[in-house]
C-alpha cells in the first residue's frame, strides 16, 4: 500500500502549460508544499534539467523529499521565498527558464498535528507556516493586538463584516483568560457573530484566514518577492502564480500591468521621464479559474486563479 502524504495540485494542466518548460530547463518552485507540481516539473525538464525548490514549512519539506527521493536533480531550500536573490547568491545558482508560485497553504496543513490552522479542531493558536523562520504566533496577535488592530486584520485580510465586534469580544475574554485555543477561538467567534441565514461557511472561516495572513505577513511577503522573480528570470523565461483570494490576486495583477507598461509616470506629467523599460508580457489578459469537474473532484481549488507572464 502506498503511504505517501500527497497534496492534489489544483490547476495542474494549465501550470504545466504556461510554464512551457523543455527538456535541459531550469525552474523553480517557490512553494514546493508536498511536491505535486515539483513532480510534474521534474518531469518536463527530466534528468539533464533542474529544480530549485523552496519552502519555509519544515513538516511539509521533509514529505516532499520523501515524495520526489527518485530525483536527484533538486536543490531544496528550507527558507522564506522572500529570501529568493539572497538564496540565489549564496547557492551560486544559474538564471532560470521558469518560475512557479502556488501560494497560500497546503490541505497537510490541516492534518498535521498542533499547527492551529483549523477550527475544526482543539489545537494550540499558532498558524506559523514555520515555527522555525517565523517568531510570532496567532494566539500572540489575539492577546496582544489593540481591538483597533485587531479590527482592521479582521477586516483587511478576512473581509469579514463584524470585524469591530469579534475583536471587542475577544477584548472582553482575554482580560478573564488569555485565548490560546483554536476551538476557544471559533467558539467564542460562533457565539458572538450573528449567524446567516443560507450561509454554508463556518462563521469562523474569515477570522482564522486573517489571522493566518497576518501571522505569516504573506500579503507584505508577496510584494518582496515578485520584482525578485523578474530578476531571476531568463528572456522568454515564465512567471506563473496561482493565488486563492482576491487580495493576492490584486497585488500579482498590479504587479504584472505594471511590468508590461512602457511608461510608469505619473499621469500629470506629459512627456515621459520614466524610461521605464517592459519587463513582463502578460499571457492571461484575465486569470484562468478551475473549470467544474476540478472543483468537485478537488473543492480546495474553488476560489483559484491564476495568472502568468514572460519575461522579455
Ligand atoms: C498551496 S501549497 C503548495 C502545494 C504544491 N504546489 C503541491 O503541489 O504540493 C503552498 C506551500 O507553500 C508554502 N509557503 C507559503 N508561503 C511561503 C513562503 N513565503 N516561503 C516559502 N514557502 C511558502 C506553504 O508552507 C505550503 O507548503
Amino acid at each position: 500500500m502506498d503511504n505517501k502524504i500527497t497534496h492534489s495540485p489544483v490547476l495542474r494542466k494549465l501550470v504545466q502549460k504556461y510554464l512551457n518548460l523543455k527538456k535541459g530547463n531550469i525552474a523553480v518552485d517557490l512553494t514546493l508544499g508536498l511536491g505535486g507540481h515539483s513532480g510534474d516539473i521534474l518531469e518536463k525538464v527530466g534528468p539533464k534539467g533542474h529544480l530549485i525548490a523552496f519552502e519555509q514549512d519544515a513538516q511539509n519539506l521533509k514529505i516532499a523529499k520523501e515524495n520526489l527521493k527518485k530525483y536527484k536533480n533538486i536543490t531544496y531550500i528550507h527558507q522564506n521565498f522572500e529570501f529568493l536573490e539572497q538564496e540565489f547568491k549564496k547557492h551560486k545558482l544559474p538564471k532560470v527558464d521558469g518560475i512557479l508560485m502556488d501560494l497560500g497553504l497546503c490541505s497537510s496543513h490541516f492534518d498535521l498535528e498542533n499547527r492551529g490552522f483549523s477550527f475544526r479542531k482543539d489545537e494550540p493558536l499558532d498558524m506559523r507556516f514555520s515555527s522555525d523562520l517565523t517568531q510570532k504566533t496567532a494566539a500572540d496577535l489575539i492577546n496582544r493586538l489593540e481591538v483597533q488592530e485587531l479590527t482592521d486584520i479582521f477586516r483587511n485580510y478576512g473581509e469579514e463584516k463584524y470585524a469591530f465586534r469579534i475583536a471587542s469580544a475577544i477584548a472582553i475574554q482575554r482580560k478573564l483568560n488569555p485565548i490560546t485555543t483554536t476551538k476557544e477561538l471559533a467558539d467564542l467567534i460562533e457565539e458572538v457573530r450573528p449567524h446567516e441565514r443560507h450561509s454554508h461557511i463556518h462563521p469562523a472561516t474569515q477570522i482564522f484566514q486573517a489571522l493566518r495572513i497576518a501571522v505569516n505577513d504573506e500579503l507584505e511577503v508577496l510584494k518582496n518577492v515578485l520584482p525578485q522573480t523578474v530578476n531571476i528570470l531568463k528572456k522568454n523565461g515564465r512567471l506563473v502564480v496561482i493565488s486563492y483570494h482576491s487580495l493576492e490576486d490584486r497585488i500579482v495583477k498590479h504587479f504584472l500591468k505594471l511590468q508590461e507598461k512602457e511608461c510608469i509616470c505619473p499621469i500629470e506629467i506629459l512627456i515621459c521621464q520614466c524610461k521605464h523599460e517592459p519587463t513582463l508580457k502578460i499571457l492571461t489578459k484575465k486569470p484562468d479559474r478551475p473549470s467544474e469537474d476540478e472543483i468537485n473532484e478537488n473543492p480546495r481549488s474553488r476560489s483559484a486563479l491564476l495568472r502568468a507572464a514572460e519575461r522579455l
